[in-house]
């Protein structure tokens, strides 16, 4: 057991319940040296009794947390990733705990845990409800924004009540629209394991989207040239999960492309889909304009992600559309490839399997 040397015992029991610990375990005293280690700390993470922290830890950042428990805080908490070799994520917890006996008035215990396999989902998880506050923050903060100056400064200003109510009105509805999105991934993402069953005619909600965007490709001087194989076979698939997906694709070609340009959706069979193999439909929507650059492309279809985020809000954007045409292809069993070429042109395109 690892106990101190010329310092008394460190409570047998004590130290024979932290011996049989699986994850590692350490009691520093209060000039951070190591005066208890169980068996998993030395294994795993080489750390030796008597040895400063810092002789086995060179991280700052464990080192300031530890320093500032034993000089008051009573705990800290935080995520180390370390590499032993394999790369780990550990959740590092450090607690300061009261005089062990009469030669160790105050310490601190720290424990590890390795979270790695639980740290992506979780991770999201986290990342997600942070993103979801700060994107439903700015909106809200506008709202109550111009109702104090309604209520105040612009009360008597009649003139300036309808444009600040048109602001409220676009934010409220951006608001609404998030909360749409984000209930339309909850669903998808729940019933991503089902293979729609569906028959669904790919021509024939081309031709439907197409009427959809009429009078805004107009607004823009653009034009939808569609190139279409006329002898496309019927596909398994939910109609209006994929006629979400060419919604969106041809929305963003129509906001993010350039004026009066116009946008291509070329649509034909192939033999075998990038990535996944096997014969499928391929359905792409090229629209020119300033491009994505290559770091951003992987990054598109994350929920929230945009790269441009003030263009984005302006044009009532959630940023969560691709993530939820990324889930509805992947339901289909299908596959999303991104191309761009900065200052030319950007190209998505879906790919469905045959069977
Ligand atoms: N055709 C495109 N050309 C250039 N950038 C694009 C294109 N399509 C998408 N993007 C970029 O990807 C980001 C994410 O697109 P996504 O469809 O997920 O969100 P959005 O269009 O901002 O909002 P929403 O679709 O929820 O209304 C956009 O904000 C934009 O920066
Ligand atoms: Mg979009």
């Amino acid at each position: 057991m690892g106990l101190v040397k010329n310092s008394g015992e460190v409570s047998d029991l004590n130290t024979h319940i932290l011996e049989v610990f699986p994850d590692p375990v350490i009691l520093l005293n209060k000039l951070r040296e190591v005066i208890f280690r169980n068996q998993a700390a030395q294994d795993m993470l080489d750390i030796y009794v008597d040895r400063n922290l810092e002789l086995s830890f060179r991280d700052p950042i464990v080192l300031e947390a530890t320093d500032a428990v034993l000089n008051g805080e009573k705990q800290r908490e935080i995520e180390l990733i370390i590499s032993l070799p394999v790369i780990i994520t550990l959740q590092v917890r450090i607690v300061a705990i009261g005089p062990i006996n009469q030669f160790f008035k105050t310490a601190a215990m720290i424990v590890f845990h390795d979270i790695s396999s639980e740290s992506i989902a979780e991770r999201m998880r986290r990342d997600f409800v942070s993103n979801l506050s700060h994107e439903l923050r700015s909106p809200i903060a506008s709202l109550i924004g111009f109702i104090e100056t309604l209520q105040g400064p612009a009360k008597e200003d009649v003139g300036s009540h309808g444009r600040f109510l048109e602001i409220m009105s676009n934010e409220a509805q951006r608001m609404a629209r998030m909360i749409d999105d984000l209930l339309s991934l909850s669903r998808v993402e729940a019933s991503e394991r089902m293979r729609p069953q569906q028959t669904v005619d790919i021509t024939e909600l081309l031709g439907v989207t197409e009427e959809l965007f009429i009078s805004r490709v107009q607004r823009r001087s653009m034009r939808l040239d569609f190139d279409m194989d006329p002898n496309l076979p019927i596909l398994l698939g939910d109609r209006d999960e994929l006629m979400e997906v060419f919604q969106n694709l041809i929305d963003n070609a129509i906001k993010y492309g350039q004026e009066k340009t116009p946008i291509t959706i070329g649509v034909g069979l192939i033999d075998c889909i990038p990535e996944i193999g096997g014969p499928g439909i391929s359905i792409s929507i090229k629209n020119k304009g300033e491009g994505i650059k290559a770091d951003q492309i992987s990054r598109l279809t994350e929920r929230f992600y945009r790269t441009d985020k003030g263009r984005s809000r302006e044009m009532g954007g959630t940023g969560l559309g691709l993530a939820i045409v990324k889930h509805i292809i992947s339901r289909h069993r299908g596959h999303l490839q991104i191309q761009s070429k900065l200052n030319k042109s950007t190209t998505f395109t879906v790919y469905l399997p045959l069977n």
